[in-house]
């Protein structure tokens, strides 16, 4: 692989020579060309449920030579680090996590730990991101255009030090070329599932031709869910996403019918009263914290989690909307969410208005896991709805 004068020196430079010779093999494999520059990275993979010892003393290690040389944010942590007693994370979980994240810091890493980079920043399309986290990965090449494979934990943080990423993969238009059309009938509230469903088909970036416009949090859950049924890592949508019309069209086709997408909702909805209702996957956004508080009219029966960042909270109406939710019984969690946190796996049962939650709750977390869209789940948390 090419490398310029100066990207061969990152590799006598102590802390960045073990990230630049992960990179090149990276590159290697995936025959890059060439490395190239990255605005920004996003981390995944801090939680300590996630990474355990192991990776806290990698990090640890790594951190005492060092230094993140772009914009690095970071995902989600394995707890509230306000609230984690109420979340009951235990005294050790605490410190070990605390301990990650300040081997991130050091390196030089912003600790949002939020899961919706792309909300917060000025994304330009085409822009070269190395970000790790799939629903931002979907996210950032189908709704923004921008370019960036869909990292791990090791590679970002690699990235971050060196400032680079080999050429590859979605880096490049070749890949970028959808190899299957997908005709979409979609229900109101029915997204996350059709993006379950997409996720699912074989195919590298699906072209989707539904039959009404997609709104941006459809396109949001829809991207998410895909990403984590079938590891998708980019989607066009005809007449809406911004690279719908550069490249040619497919001529294999499927068709997702609103019938097969009704049936799976009511395949998936609570059979019994949910232990939990799971709220913020991705996080919430203002807007869905301000709906939340709009549907919250009396005390919650069951126990209702939202999950969210702080940088959402600073929003005046936002906090509003959450002192009125916790009011009437809700919590809004910060720096964590549903699937990261151990915290969620003391509950049995959990409903949540998420394709990717749906998906993972059950694998990595070990409990049962119902949907219904954020009005249905509100109603079974208000006990307006007879189960
Ligand atoms: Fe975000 Fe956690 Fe879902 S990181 S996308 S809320 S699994």
């Amino acid at each position: 692989m090419y490398l310029t004068k100066e990207q061969e020196e990152l590799l006598d430079k102590p802390g960045c020579d073990v990230c630049m010779k992960l990179l090149i093999s990276i590159g290697k494999t995936f025959d890059a060309g060439r490395m190239i520059e990255v605005k920004s990275v996003h981390i995944s993979g801090i939680s300590y449920q996630n990474i355990g010892n192991a990776g806290l003393e990698w990090l640890e290690e790594l951190s005492k030579t060092a230094r993140f040389r772009v914009k690095a944010t970071v995902n989600p942590a394995g707890m509230d680090l306000q609230r984690w007693r109420e979340m009951g994370i235990s005294e050790d979980f605490y410190r070990k996590q605390l301990r990650i994240l300040k081997a991130l810091e050091r390196m030089g890493a912003r600790l949002e730990m939020s899961c919706i980079p792309y909300y917060f920043e000025r994304i330009k399309r085409c822009e070269s991101l190395a970000w790790a986290e799939s629903n931002a990965v979907v996210y950032a090449n189908s709704i923004l255009g921008a370019r960036t494979n869909r990292e791990s934990g090791i590679t970002a943080i690699a990235s971050a030090v060196t400032g680079l990423t080999p050429e590859y993969g979605m880096h490049l238009n070749s890949n970028r070329v959808a190899d299957l059309a997908v005709k979409l009938k979609i229900p109101e509230g029915c997204a996350p599932l059709a993006g379950c469903e997409i996720g699912k088909l074989e195919c590298r970036v699906p072209y989707i031709v539904c039959d009404r416009k997609l709104r941006e949090d459809e396109m949001r859950a829809m991207g998410a869910a895909m990403a984590a049924t079938g590891g998708k890592a980019m989607f066009h949508v005809e007449n809406q996403t911004p690279e719908w019309n550069a490249y040619e069209k497919p001529e294999d086709k499927v068709e997702v019918r609103a019938e097969e997408l009704k049936e799976m909702k009511e395949e998936n909805a609570p059979v019994e009263m949910p232990d939990l209702i799971a709220i913020g996957c991705p996080h919430a956004y203002t807007e869905e914290i301000l709906k939340i508080a709009e549907l919250t009219r009396d005390r919650f029966k069951i126990p209702v989690w939202i999950f969210t960042c702080r940088r959402v909270l600073k929003d005046e109406n936002a906090m509003r909307a959450k002192e009125k939710i916790e009011k009437f019984g809700g919590k809004v969690f910060c720096d964590t969410c549903m699937v990261v946190s151990p915290a969620t796996e003391r509950f049995g049962k959990v409903m949540v208005d998420s394709g990717k939650a749906l998906t993972y709750l059950p694998k990595l977390r070990k409990v049962e896991a119902f949907f219904g869209t954020l009005e249905e789940c509100i109603d079974v948390a208000l006990g307006n709805v007879k189960i």
